[in-house]
């Protein structure tokens, strides 16, 4: 099955939503729930992307959605050089086959031909989620912080939330 990756668009909305949800089924990856993923938070997350960021999906041939990235600027100006906010979400039936790297590369391919003001791309991620920082690590990701004790774990109390930053070279 041949999956593309292209720009979101606004009409993406309702794909996304739904992609989303189907993740967030799975504990341990996204740290909202699949109830906490709603209209607004999606539409909120694509806005911000269209306008100051990037957000990039992938389709299948019959139109499904089962990947996204997106990440935006902060609102203050010191920040312009800065992406963050940064979610990506692999359908759980799609993941593990090379699709979280695929989207994420062409999102910083994306930054280092097209967003030359861009210096930096940060995320935040859960310890216990080893196959997320795995990927960023291959990406080029650092891990700059360890925010102890700052997310529910799946196991029962909290864990570290690990802060990784990219940089142009
Ligand atoms: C995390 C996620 C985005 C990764 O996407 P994916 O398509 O499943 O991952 P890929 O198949 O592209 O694998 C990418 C890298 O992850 C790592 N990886 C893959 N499977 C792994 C596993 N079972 N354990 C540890 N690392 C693993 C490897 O580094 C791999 O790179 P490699 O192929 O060069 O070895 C995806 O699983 C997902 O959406 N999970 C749920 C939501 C989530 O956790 N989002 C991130 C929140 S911070």
């Amino acid at each position: 099955m041949e999956i593309i990756i292209r720009n979101a668009t606004p009409a993406d909305a309702d794909g996304i939503l739904a992609l989303y949800k189907a993740t967030a089924e799975v504990p341990g990856g996204l740290a909202r729930t699949s109830e906490e993923i709603t209209p607004a938070y999606i539409g909120n997350n694509l806005n911000n992307a269209l306008s100051t960021g990037i957000c990039l999906v992938a389709e299948t041939p019959d139109s499904q959605l089962v990947a996204e990235i997106h990440s935006y600027k902060l609102a203050p100006a010191a920040f312009k050089h800065v992406l963050g906010e940064l979610t990506i979400a692999v359908h759980p039936d799609f993941q593990g086959r090379g699709l979280g790297k695929r989207i994420f590369k062409a999102l910083l391919e994306e930054v280092t031909i097209n967003r030359p003001e861009i210096k930096r791309v940060e995320l935040i991620c859960r310890e216990s989620n080893t196959r997320a920082i795995g990927l960023y690590t291959s990406l080029g990701f650092r891990q700059e912080g360890r925010l102890e004790g700052r997310i529910e774990s799946v196991t029962g109390g909290v864990e570290a939330d690990i802060f990784m930053g990219w940089h142009r070279s």
